[in-house]
Protein backbone atom coordinates (compact mmCIF):
# COMPACT_ATOMS: atom_id res chain seq x y z
CA UNK A 1 0.00 0.00 0.00
CA UNK A 2 1.65 3.54 -1.17
CA UNK A 3 -0.82 5.55 -0.23
CA UNK A 4 -4.05 5.80 2.07
CA UNK A 5 -6.19 7.96 2.55
CA UNK A 6 -8.53 8.97 5.75
CA UNK A 7 -11.21 11.77 6.44
CA UNK A 8 -10.15 12.50 2.72
CA UNK A 9 -7.22 13.42 3.32
CA UNK A 10 -4.17 11.84 1.17
CA UNK A 11 -0.97 10.09 2.44
CA UNK A 12 1.78 8.33 0.46
CA UNK A 13 4.54 6.05 2.21
CA UNK A 14 7.65 7.73 3.50
CA UNK A 15 8.95 5.05 5.75
CA UNK A 16 8.76 1.41 4.53
CA UNK A 17 8.21 -1.28 7.07
CA UNK A 18 11.53 -3.12 6.76
CA UNK A 19 12.87 0.51 7.91
CA UNK A 20 11.07 1.33 10.63
CA UNK A 21 12.32 -2.25 12.11
CA UNK A 22 16.03 -0.79 11.21
CA UNK A 23 15.21 2.44 13.09
CA UNK A 24 13.89 0.34 16.15
CA UNK A 25 17.10 -1.90 16.10
CA UNK A 26 19.56 0.54 15.74
CA UNK A 27 17.63 2.76 18.48
CA UNK A 28 17.17 -0.40 21.15
CA UNK A 29 21.18 -0.38 20.53
CA UNK A 30 22.03 3.19 21.40
CA UNK A 31 19.64 2.43 24.85
CA UNK A 32 21.15 -1.12 24.88
CA UNK A 33 24.51 0.60 25.09
CA UNK A 34 23.76 2.89 27.90
CA UNK A 35 22.23 0.63 30.30
CA UNK A 36 23.44 -2.81 29.58
CA UNK A 37 25.90 -2.48 31.88
CA UNK A 38 24.40 -0.51 34.39
CA UNK A 39 23.48 -1.30 37.91
CA UNK A 40 19.98 0.24 38.11
CA UNK A 41 17.39 -0.24 35.01
CA UNK A 42 15.22 2.87 34.09
CA UNK A 43 11.79 2.86 34.30
CA UNK A 44 10.45 2.98 31.10
CA UNK A 45 7.64 5.35 30.61
CA UNK A 46 5.47 3.83 27.55
CA UNK A 47 3.09 7.26 26.95
CA UNK A 48 0.00 5.92 24.99
CA UNK A 49 -1.59 5.18 23.19
CA UNK A 50 1.07 6.47 19.95
CA UNK A 51 4.24 4.70 21.59
CA UNK A 52 2.73 1.34 21.97
CA UNK A 53 4.09 -0.28 18.64
CA UNK A 54 7.23 1.16 19.40
CA UNK A 55 7.25 0.63 22.84
CA UNK A 56 7.05 -3.30 22.37
CA UNK A 57 9.47 -3.84 19.58
CA UNK A 58 11.76 -1.73 21.59
CA UNK A 59 11.28 -3.50 24.52
CA UNK A 60 12.23 -6.98 22.87
CA UNK A 61 15.37 -6.17 22.02
CA UNK A 62 16.58 -4.65 24.97
CA UNK A 63 19.73 -6.63 26.77
CA UNK A 64 17.98 -5.56 29.98
CA UNK A 65 15.04 -6.52 31.71
CA UNK A 66 13.78 -2.99 33.04
CA UNK A 67 10.00 -2.48 34.47
CA UNK A 68 7.56 -0.57 32.33
CA UNK A 69 5.53 1.73 33.50
CA UNK A 70 2.52 3.85 31.00
CA UNK A 71 1.57 7.23 31.10
CA UNK A 72 -1.21 9.26 28.72
CA UNK A 73 -1.21 13.07 27.86
CA UNK A 74 -2.66 14.22 24.88
CA UNK A 75 -1.89 17.60 23.50
CA UNK A 76 -3.06 16.81 19.99
CA UNK A 77 -6.13 17.43 17.87
CA UNK A 78 -5.98 16.84 14.17
CA UNK A 79 -2.94 18.00 11.97
CA UNK A 80 -1.93 20.84 14.30
CA UNK A 81 -0.64 20.90 17.98
CA UNK A 82 -2.90 22.67 20.67
CA UNK A 83 -0.43 23.22 22.69
CA UNK A 84 -1.69 21.85 25.95
CA UNK A 85 -1.76 18.79 28.11
CA UNK A 86 -4.83 17.16 28.40
CA UNK A 87 -6.22 14.17 29.84
CA UNK A 88 -3.08 12.84 31.93
CA UNK A 89 -3.63 8.71 33.15
CA UNK A 90 -1.11 7.22 35.36
CA UNK A 91 2.07 6.75 35.84
CA UNK A 92 1.29 3.46 36.42
CA UNK A 93 4.35 2.95 38.60
CA UNK A 94 5.63 5.22 40.78
CA UNK A 95 8.47 7.67 39.76
CA UNK A 96 9.63 8.65 42.63
CA UNK A 97 13.35 8.00 43.40
CA UNK A 98 13.79 6.35 39.81
CA UNK A 99 15.56 6.64 36.78
CA UNK A 100 12.85 7.75 34.05
CA UNK A 101 13.15 6.95 29.98
CA UNK A 102 10.30 8.05 28.54
CA UNK A 103 9.65 6.05 25.42
CA UNK A 104 7.77 8.32 22.76
CA UNK A 105 6.41 8.01 18.87
CA UNK A 106 7.49 11.21 17.91
CA UNK A 107 8.76 15.00 18.93
CA UNK A 108 6.78 18.13 17.39
CA UNK A 109 7.01 21.20 19.36
CA UNK A 110 8.49 19.41 22.38
CA UNK A 111 6.17 20.86 24.45
CA UNK A 112 4.76 17.42 25.97
CA UNK A 113 8.05 16.36 26.52
CA UNK A 114 9.07 19.31 28.15
CA UNK A 115 5.61 19.26 30.10
CA UNK A 116 6.50 15.63 31.18
CA UNK A 117 10.06 16.33 31.88
CA UNK A 118 8.66 19.26 34.88
CA UNK A 119 5.57 16.48 35.53
CA UNK A 120 7.87 13.94 36.27
CA UNK A 121 10.57 16.25 37.98
CA UNK A 122 7.57 17.69 40.52
CA UNK A 123 6.52 13.51 41.23
CA UNK A 124 10.21 12.90 42.71
CA UNK A 125 12.02 11.45 39.67
CA UNK A 126 15.63 10.65 39.85
CA UNK A 127 16.15 11.53 36.16
CA UNK A 128 14.26 11.63 32.80
CA UNK A 129 15.53 11.00 29.91
CA UNK A 130 13.92 10.60 26.39
CA UNK A 131 13.68 7.90 23.69
CA UNK A 132 11.92 8.45 20.57
CA UNK A 133 11.46 6.76 17.26
CA UNK A 134 11.01 10.16 15.21
CA UNK A 135 12.13 13.56 15.98
CA UNK A 136 11.15 16.70 13.92
CA UNK A 137 14.59 19.28 15.36
CA UNK A 138 12.96 22.36 13.23
CA UNK A 139 9.63 22.00 14.40
CA UNK A 140 11.71 22.21 17.88
CA UNK A 141 13.68 24.53 18.15
CA UNK A 142 11.06 26.26 16.33
CA UNK A 143 9.03 26.02 19.17
CA UNK A 144 11.96 27.31 21.66
CA UNK A 145 12.63 30.68 19.69
CA UNK A 146 8.95 31.49 20.06
CA UNK A 147 8.80 30.22 23.95
CA UNK A 148 12.23 32.26 24.67
CA UNK A 149 13.17 29.08 26.22
CA UNK A 150 16.23 25.83 25.53
CA UNK A 151 14.50 23.24 25.97
CA UNK A 152 16.27 19.47 26.55
CA UNK A 153 16.50 17.46 22.79
CA UNK A 154 15.54 13.97 23.32
CA UNK A 155 18.19 11.68 24.24
CA UNK A 156 18.10 8.70 22.24
CA UNK A 157 16.69 9.64 18.61
CA UNK A 158 15.16 7.19 15.98
CA UNK A 159 15.08 8.91 12.81
CA UNK A 160 15.19 12.85 12.53
CA UNK A 161 12.55 14.16 9.76
CA UNK A 162 11.64 17.06 7.93
CA UNK A 163 8.59 19.34 9.38
CA UNK A 164 5.43 17.33 8.30
CA UNK A 165 2.62 14.94 9.68
CA UNK A 166 2.91 11.79 10.05
CA UNK A 167 0.79 8.20 10.32
CA UNK A 168 1.55 4.94 10.82
CA UNK A 169 3.12 2.92 13.48
CA UNK A 170 1.31 4.30 15.67
CA UNK A 171 1.33 7.71 15.14
CA UNK A 172 -2.43 8.48 14.18
CA UNK A 173 -4.90 10.90 12.32
CA UNK A 174 -7.97 11.73 14.59
CA UNK A 175 -7.20 8.12 15.88
CA UNK A 176 -7.07 6.36 12.50
CA UNK A 177 -4.03 4.66 11.15
CA UNK A 178 -2.50 3.70 14.23
CA UNK A 179 -1.86 -0.23 13.15
CA UNK A 180 -0.09 1.08 9.77
CA UNK A 181 3.28 -1.29 9.84
CA UNK A 182 4.83 1.89 7.08
CA UNK A 183 5.31 5.20 8.02
CA UNK A 184 3.32 7.80 6.02
CA UNK A 185 3.36 11.53 5.76
CA UNK A 186 0.41 13.73 4.76
CA UNK A 187 0.83 14.52 0.49
CA UNK A 188 0.10 18.19 0.03
P1 LIG B 1 4.60 17.81 20.64
O1 LIG B 1 4.13 18.19 22.02
O2 LIG B 1 4.26 18.87 19.64
O3 LIG B 1 6.07 17.47 20.60
O4 LIG B 1 3.78 16.56 20.16
C1 LIG B 1 3.70 15.44 20.91
C2 LIG B 1 2.65 14.48 20.49
O5 LIG B 1 1.86 14.90 19.40
C3 LIG B 1 3.31 13.21 20.00
O6 LIG B 1 3.65 12.36 21.07
C4 LIG B 1 2.26 12.62 19.10
O7 LIG B 1 1.33 11.89 19.85
C5 LIG B 1 1.60 13.85 18.50
N1 LIG B 1 2.21 14.18 17.17
C6 LIG B 1 3.19 15.05 16.91
N2 LIG B 1 3.50 15.08 15.61
C7 LIG B 1 2.69 14.17 15.03
C8 LIG B 1 2.55 13.70 13.67
O8 LIG B 1 3.22 14.12 12.73
N3 LIG B 1 1.59 12.75 13.47
C9 LIG B 1 0.81 12.23 14.47
N4 LIG B 1 0.92 12.64 15.75
C10 LIG B 1 1.85 13.59 16.02
MG1 LIG C 1 2.72 10.69 21.69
Amino acid sequence: MNKVTINGRNFRIMIPENEVVKIVEATAEKVNAAYRDSECAPLLMCTLTGSLPFMGALMTRLEFDPQISCIKVSSYSGTESTGKLKNVLGPTIPVEGRDVLIVEDIVDTGITLREMRRMFAEMGAKSVKVCTLLYKPEKFHAQEKQDGVTMTEPEFVGKEIPNAFILGFGLDYDEQGRCLRDIYVLDE
